[in-house]
Parts: structure tokens; sequence; C-alpha cells
């Protein structure tokens, strides 16, 4: 009988997910869900064919030059793949995989909530209840923007994005994109394209952000581009805390010339700007987008996938590296 390859499993991972690990790999799980500094992530590796991270697990150019040589695959339990350098991974021949497509729908539901919930201050009215401080029905009280018909900007017009213009089609919302590349007649179904993220703004009563975290987006939504949103838009993160400079999100919110946003990522994660959390009129998530049960096996299931495909000597589907 063959050795089972060795795997490195960074966080603990859905019941069916570590199921079918324990079953076709040698496994090393993280029962406490421990986060590993790098140190020990790459002590935790030695002697294993492959890793499986998350998103938390940061693989720079330095960290995988000192991962044992025995790795030859990062099997990402993620769609983003901001952590990992893929030139290092390359460099080494390490396979790199990711989980694209099977959270699209979760991520999709998540905006549409951040977008409800920013627009009708939702943290607002349940905090009242919890805290027994609702006082008496009024019709002046907590009043919020309705966004049916309003215009929806997209940033991003990829797998999210376009679930995300569907759902909010539902609402009547016209919909504009900005992407690198213009979809055809029969995927935009009526969007508005725009050949730059400044002609789109103008044109966002709200703005979903759905691009990658990559250089050339790293801060694209700054100060002078908020500028350029109707005042009293809104803006609605699930995509990666990179995209946004924070100084400038919360000095918009602060002025009231953003009305509210809807975050479900920030830059450096859990450890957020703690000014969010003074904002009445930032509804916030702890990066819950992909969090649900079908999704998260989804996900478990497509890296297995891939990391089966390399252990059997093919090509993996979702390679990256
Ligand atoms: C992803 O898959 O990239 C989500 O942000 C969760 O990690």
């Amino acid at each position: 009988m063959s050795k089972k390859a060795v795997v490195l499993v960074s966080r603990k991972l859905p019941q069916a997910v570590e199921e079918r690990l324990a079953r076709d790999y040698d496994a090393r799980f993280n029962a406490e869900d421990k986060v590993y500094s790098s140190d020990e992530l790459v002590k935790l590796a030695a002697g294993a064919d492959a890793i499986i991270p998350c998103h938390t697990e940061k693989l720079s150019a330095e960290v995988i030059a000192r991962l044992p040589s025995s790795v030859r695959a990062i099997c990402s339990f993620s769609v983003g793949y901001d952590h990992i350098d893929l030139d290092a991974a390359k460099a080494r021949g390490i396979f790199v995989t990711n989980t694209p497509e099977v959270l699209s729908d979760a991520t999709a539901e998540i905006a549409v909530m951040l977008m409800l919930a920013a627009a009708r201050r939702a943290h607002e009215g349940e905090r009242q209840i919890r805290t027994d401080t609702w006082a008496d029905w009024s019709a002046t009280y907590q009043l919020g923007i309705q966004v049916t018909g309003k215009r929806l900007g997209i940033l991003g017009m990829g797998r999210v994005g376009r679930i995300m213009a569907r759902r909010a089609r539902g609402f009547d919302m016209q919909i504009h994109y900005y992407n690198r590349h213009r979809l055809s007649p029969e995927v935009e179904q009526g969007a508005v394209y725009h050949d730059g993220v400044e002609g789109l703004l103008p044109h966002c009563d709200v703005l979903s952000i759905h691009c990658p975290a990559t250089p050339e987006t790293h801060h694209l939504v700054n100060a002078h581009r908020i500028a350029l949103l109707p005042d009293e838009a809104i803006v609605v993160n699930t995509a990666r805390g990179a995209v946004v400079d924070d100084d400038a999100l919360i000095a918009a919110l602060r002025a009231g010339k953003l009305f509210a946003a809807g975050l479900d990522v920030f830059n450096d994660e859990p450890n957020i700007d703690p000014r969010y959390r003074e904002l009445e009129n930032a509804f916030l998530l702890p990066h819950v987008g992909s969090a649900t049960r079908e999704t998260r096996d989804a996900m478990g299931f497509r890296a297995l996938d891939n990391l089966d495909a390399i252990v059997s000597g093919g090509e993996p589907r979702d390679r990256l590296a």
C-alpha cells in the first residue's frame, strides 16, 4: 500500500472536510483552531507534502523560502490569494490553488445584506431592541435611504459582482460597473460599462467593491475617488480591506459625505482601525462573506479536489502557480 501524502491543515475546517482529509491523507489538524505564526507554520510543515492554509496565514516570499523542501502544494481554502506570494511559490516549483466559484453566492448575499443594513441603519434599531432603549414609534426616527430604483456601481464585475448585479436587479437597481474588460452584452444584461474607476463613481448611489487585492487595487478607494461619489452614497466592501484607504473612508463617513458603509473586510484583520467602532453609520461584520455551511463545505471539497489532482500527478482545476 502506498504511503498517504502528509497534509498540514492550518485551521480547523468543517467536519465533512476534515473527515475526507482523514480518510485520504495523513492529515495534521489544528483542533484548537489556533492562528499559527509563520515560525510555527514552517515548523509544523516539516515533512509535509502539502499545506491547506486559509487567508489568515501569510505565505510571503520569506515564509515560502523557509518551507521544507517536502512541500509540493499549497491548496488554499479561499478564493482570494493575496496572502500567498505566487512568484515565490512558482520559483520553488510549489503548486498553488484556490477555491473560486463556490463562494460567490454566499458573498453576494452578504453584500446585499451590508447594502440594506447600511442603507436602513439596521444595527442602530437592533441595538435599541436589545438594550431596551426603544421609546416609541416615530415618523421621523431612524430614517434610512431606500435602495429600490437607485444606481448600484460595481467595482470588479467578476463572479461575485455579477451575482450582486443579478440580486440588485430584484430591487430595480440600475447597474453600472467598472471592470478591466468589458463584458459581453449577454453577461452585461443592460449594465452600463465605464472604462475607468473615475468614470464609474459619479454614477454610484451605492458602490459595491468586488475586485481582488492586488498592488494595482491597493487603496483604490481613496479620498480623491470618494470625492467623486455622489453626496450621501453608500460604500459596501466584501472583497478585501486593502482596496480601501481607511483614513479616507472614515473621514468621509464622519463628514457625512457618505451616508453609510457596510463592511465585511478590513485592513489588518482582526485588529481593525478602532475608529470604525465609533461610527454609527458603519455596519460592520467580521469577514463572514463565505460563512455558510454549504459554502464552507464546498470550499473544502474544492481545495481537496485540487490536492487530489496534484497528488495523483494531474493538473489541478484551480491552479494559480
Ligand atoms: C476568501 O475565500 O478569499 C474569503 O475571503 C475567505 O477567506
